[in-house]
């Protein structure tokens, strides 16, 4: 896939293949690859933003509107704000259906590129110390990486938020046989880490402004603290960012986000579609 997008070659793989993208919260990313994916490799897409439950508010069920995408179309890949809700899609639909984050839940297409981004830069999991940084509550791309990565190899990990925002126990119970440490700042583990993955504060996932306004910058990466952490690191980060890394930080060549992570979320989702539609 690397090989089609940087050599300008064009791909006909998917040529005849409709993708749906039926996106019930906001996107940048993971929408804007999924098109450019399905169209680099030759397929067509339907693609439905700021779905704001316009048709549930005629009183539709998402398993209506699963069904009716199905007739238009080969792949359905989802955004929606329950847990839970790309799989019902699935349970309701005879084509594949991709989840693209499900509220507070999994974003396992983030992961997968998450992974191939670490792999890329260390060859294997096996071994690698991972600091998560931010709101491991409602960060659904936490959820999805840190479950990826265990099955992966023996990794050790730091959850590192304020005590409101702590990895949900559901999530550590899954992760099981490794060692976990939990706190609330990134000072004192920078300089152990191999990976540092921060994350937004989820300021939609709270009840109220106040709440939000307590945390919001918790965290802030800039350049004096990168003093601190290795060489041989990466910095990560899933975006969209707010206050979390200063942009200081954005030219230091451990910082990934806008570069490598951001370009294999392309190649990462044309793979996947092959792979969903048959073709590799
Ligand atoms: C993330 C998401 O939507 O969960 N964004 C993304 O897909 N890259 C992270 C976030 O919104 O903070």
């Amino acid at each position: 896939m690397k090989k089609i997008v940087n050599g300008r070659k064009s791909s006909k793989i998917l040529q005849g293949r409709i993708m749906t993208a039926l996106f019930y919260e906001p996107s940048s990313r993971t929408f804007g690859s999924f098109i450019s994916a399905m169209q680099r490799l030759g397929g067509g897409v339907i693609p439905l933003q700021g779905m704001t439950y316009s048709s549930v508010a005629k009183g539709e069920t998402l398993e209506d509107t699963i069904r009716t995408f199905e007739s238009y179309s080969d792949v359905i890949v989802i955004r929606h704000p329950e847990v839970g809700s790309a799989k019902r899609a699935a349970l309701s639909s005879k084509i594949p259906i991709i989840n693209a984050g499900d509220g507070v839940g999994e974003h396992p297409t983030q992961a997968l590129l998450d992974l191939f981004t670490i792999l890329s830069k260390f060859k294997k999991i096996g071994g690698l110390k991972i600091a998560f940084v931010g709101d491991l509550l409602n960060g659904r791309t936490v959820h999805s990486l840190s479950k990826l990565l265990v099955k992966m190899g023996r990794v050790e990990f730091f959850f590192v938020s304020p005590k409101n925002l702590r990895m949900p126990e559901e999530i550590k119970n899954q992760l099981k046989n490794i060692k976990i440490t939990e706190i609330d700042k990134l000072d004192g583990i920078i300089n152990k880490v191999n990976v540092i993955y921060v994350t937004r504060i989820q300021k939609e996932r709270f009840s109220s402004l106040a709440a939000y306004e307590k945390v919001k910058n918790f965290y802030i990466v800039n350049k004096k603290l990168m003093e601190k952490a290795g060489k041989n690191i990466i910095l990560m980060h899933p975006l969209p960012r707010v206050s979390e890394i200063n942009p200081d930080v954005d030219d230091d060549p451990r910082a990934v986000y806008l570069t490598e992570q951001m370009r294999n979320g392309l190649y990462v989702r044309m793979a996947l579609l092959a792979a969903v539609l048959g073709k590799i």
